[in-house]
C-alpha cells in the first residue's frame, strides 16, 4: 500500500515517462528528415525504451491498489539544432529525469516507504545507465564535429542499437 501523495507523484512521472517517450519520437522524426538512419533508429530504441518505463510506473501503481490517472502529454519540440545540439538536448533532458527520480525517492524515504524504495532503486539504476550512453555519444560527437565522415560512422553506430525489453 502506497500513500495518495505517493500515488500521485508516480502519477506524475508516469506522465514524464510518456513526455519522454514523445520528445525521443520527435527526434526520431528530426534525425530521419536530416538524413541521419541511424540515429533516427537509435531514438525509436529509445521511444520503446520510454514506453517500457510508462508501463512499469503503471503497473506498480495499479499493484499498490491506486488508480492509473493519465493526464494532457506536451507537445515536444520539433526543431533540435545540429547533431550536437539533437544529443546534448538527450543528455540534459535524462539528467532532468534523474532529478525527478531523485524527488521521488526522497519522498519514498521521508514516508518511510520501503516497497517504494525498493522499486524506484531501478529507475536510479536505469537513469545512471541512461546518462552514460548519452554522455558517450555527445564526447563521440564533440570529437567528430558536426559534419563530414566522423558523423556517418557514429550514424552507422547509433543504427546498431536493438531494443531488448528488460524484465517487467
Ligand atoms: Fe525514462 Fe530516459 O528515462
Amino acid at each position: 500500500m502506497i500513500s495518495p501523495e505517493m500515488a500521485k507523484s508516480l502519477n506524475k512521472q508516469l506522465n514524464a515517462e510518456l513526455y519522454s517517450s514523445y520528445l525521443y519520437l520527435s527526434m526520431s522524426a528530426y534525425a530521419s528528415f536530416k538524413g541521419l538512419k541511424g540515429a533516427a533508429s537509435w531514438f525509436y530504441v529509445q521511444v520503446r525504451e520510454e514506453l517500457f518505463h510508462v508501463q512499469k510506473m503503471y503497473d506498480y501503481i495499479d499493484s499498490q491498489g491506486e488508480q492509473v490517472i493519465l493526464e494532457e502529454v506536451a507537445k515536444p519540440p520539433s526543431d533540435f539544432g545540429t547533431v550536437s545540439d539533437l544529443f546534448k538536448a538527450v543528455l540534459a533532458h535524462e539528467q532532468k529525469v534523474t532529478g525527478l527520480i531523485n524527488t521521488l525517492m526522497s519522498q519514498a524515504v521521508k514516508e518511510n516507504d520501503h516497497a517504494t524504495q525498493t522499486y524506484l532503486q531501478w529507475f536510479v539504476t536505469e537513469q545512471t545507465e541512461e546518462e552514460k550512453s548519452c554522455q558517450e555519444i555527445v564526447d563521440r560527437l564533440k570529437l567528430a564535429g558536426d559534419t563530414g565522415p566522423g558523423i556517418f560512422m557514429i550514424d552507422t553506430e547509433l543504427g546498431a542499437r536493438v531494443f531488448t525489453p528488460p524484465a517487467l
